[in-house]
């Protein structure tokens, strides 16, 4: 008796002394991305990090690692599938786990940031993740512009017959490869930490991006021509790994949750403003910004219309999404 008495007094011990330890550790979640730092990626990934941290009085110690630094984006994908990390954050890229989701970045679909944003709060968003969970073991949490695309070049594009057999860097995505193949262009499929490496080595003759990486990475240094193309709109999003998030208490899921939405909407907020500032850097840094034609435009328009078929072929509500955009227009 006395012995089952000292043993329960030893676990009570234990136990009172164990708890405080436990309640003082903090829950590590670590969101990898690709940007580098100052880009909307970047600051959303920071807000978010910053909001759950305040709203969960720091029981969680949320860990930001940009610019590739957990490896590329598919590699960074696979870790947080697998649970060895708990968030990321990407785009299109989750379109070869689930077709529908190169929806997101559909060429030529929106005609401003605010028709893209009450899509994306709306219904296009829902019929676009609809299944994806399931399908990929990662929740989509929101998203959020990085901006629209426009070409960089070595030379100069006047009209659309200038792209022609260009190598231009594309992501390693279908849609892309097939929008470069629409005009004509040599795609060169590569992940966008390779971008730089490429242009200085002569590699490519240019690609497309967002004022917000034509900045960052300072693109107009060595492709300063500029054409403000704005064909695709790149939206990216948070994710997050299934178990962990569903394992998560009510309380501190709705915490990560309101976190996303309102990290995703101050990115919404500061787009309009991003693209303004990166337009006088790069006019600064000797860039040159060239508008289309009227021609020009309608030639981009009918090359992004033409990757739909790609939609078509392979997600089943393609159709309904494409309509179900028009509504916020
Ligand atoms: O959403 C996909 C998009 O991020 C791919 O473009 O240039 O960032 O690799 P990039």
């Amino acid at each position: 008796m006395k012995r089952r008495i000292l043993l329960l007094s030893l676990l009570a011990l234990l136990g009172g002394s164990l708890a405080p330890a436990f309640a003082a550790d903090k829950i590590i979640v670590k969101i990898a991305g690709m940007k580098p730092d100052g880009e909307p990626e970047t600051v959303g990934m920071k807000l978010f990090a910053k909001y759950v941290m305040e709203g969960t009085k720091g029981k969680y110690d949320v860990r930001v690692f940009p610019n590739s630094q957990l490896g590329k984006e598919d590699a960074y994908i696979a870790q947080t599938r697998k649970g060895i990390i708990q968030m990321c954050a990407t785009g299109t890229q989750t379109g070869s786990i689930f077709p529908a989701m190169a929806m997101l970045e559909t060429p030529m679909l929106y005609d401003s940031l605010d028709h893209a944003h009450k899509a994306m709060n709306g219904e296009t968003f829902k019929l676009i993740s609809k299944g994806f969970a399931e399908k990929s073991g990662l929740t989509m949490m929101n998203a959020f512009p990085l901006g629209f695309r426009h070409f960089y070049t070595k030379k100069p594009v006047n009209n659309v017959n200038d792209l022609k057999g260009l190598r231009m860097r594309v992501p390693n995505i279908p849609l892309y490869v097939e929008f470069a193949k629409q005009l004509g262009q040599s795609g060169q499929p590569m992940p966008f930490a390779e971008v730089p490496a490429a242009l200085d080595q002569g590699t490519i003759d240019g690609g497309d991006s967002p004022f917000s990486d034509i900045v960052a990475l300072k693109m107009y240094e060595i492709a300063p021509n500029i054409t403000l193309s704005g064909h695709i709109l790149v939206i990216h999003s948070l994710y997050i790994n299934n178990d962990f998030y569903n394992k998560l208490p009510p309380e501190d899921r709705k915490v990560f949750d309101d976190a996303a939405k309102r990290s995703a909407e101050d990115i919404w907020k500061m787009a309009a403003d991003n693209e303004k500032k990166a337009i006088d850097e790069i006019n600064k840094g000797g860039g040159k910004i060239t508008n289309p034609s009227p021609e020009f435009k309608a030639a981009l328009k009918k090359a992004g219309e033409g990757t739909w078929k790609l939609f078509y072929d392979t997600v089943p509500n393609a159709k309904e999404i494409l309509e179900s955009v028009k509504q916020y227009k």
